[in-house]
């Protein structure tokens, strides 16, 4: 099975001329996309994915977008609990459940962030997201997320997480719940592979997947 990449736009690129050129120069490796909301309908793309959803289907939510309408648009994929969710827009686990169960009911399949902050322990940080983020997801569900391992230290910051430490959150998480794991964290073309030889199953690619040539390379590169 080829390993899954994931690109993460994020609030990038401030055009959508700028996003349509990004977008048809890596559509070809493909690799999941999730550009910012208002790109997302000027896509056609097997493999489309979003940055969050809400957790109803409809109703009085100013702002919010839900799973519901993203599957209208021909989404596959919701990246859910991003750290820069968590700690910009105050998402706290129990939110992060709900939109989980939702993105579940509207059969889109949720791409899960866990990971923790510089002074924190990862087994701790690990055990207690997980166990909040999934609380009373049934069985039947449950195999259908995706868990994305990005130490919150190792965003955009370029400093990636080891290999040996890597493998480490891996197997606990992978103990824990046998999901398919991706990582995520200052990943470049250099490193891409590393994560894959320790036994991760793909990549969540922030910063990365906004240069065509570098993430290509870093598809390239994870998948042979
Ligand atoms: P960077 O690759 O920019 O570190 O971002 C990782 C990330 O947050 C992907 O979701």
């Amino acid at each position: 099975m080829k390993p899954l990449i994931v690109a993460n736009w994020k609030m990038n690129p401030s055009s959508l001329a700028e996003a349509r050129k990004l977008f048809n120069e890596i559509r070809k490796t493909n690799a999941v996309i999730c550009p910012p909301f208002v790109y997302i309908s000027a896509f056609k793309y097997i493999q489309l994915g979003a940055q969050d959803c809400c957790w109803k289907e409809e109703g009085a939510y100013t702002g919010a977008i839900s799973p519901q309408m993203l599957k209208g648009l021909g989404v596959k994929y919701v990246i859910i609990g991003h750290s820069e969710r968590r700690i910009h827009f105050k998402e706290t686990d129990g939110m992060i459940n709900k939109k989980l169960k939702a993105a579940l009911n509207s059969v889109l399949i949720p791409i899960l962030c866990i990971g923790e902050k510089k002074d924190e322990n990862p087994e701790t940080v690990i055990s207690r997201q997980l166990k909040e983020d999934l609380d009373g997801i049934a069985e039947k569900d449950l195999k259908k997320i995706i868990v994305a391992y990005e130490p919150v230290w190792a965003i955009g910051t370029g400093d990636f997480c080891e290999k040996d430490e890597a493998k480490k959150a891996r197997n606990f998480i992978r103990k824990k719940i046998g999901n398919k794991v991706l990582y995520g964290g200052s990943v470049n073309s250099k490193i891409a592979k590393d994560y894959i030889d320790v036994g991760y199953d793909g990549l969540l690619v922030g910063g990365a997947s906004l240069n065509a040539e570098e993430f290509i390379k870093i598809v390239k590169n994870a998948q042979t």
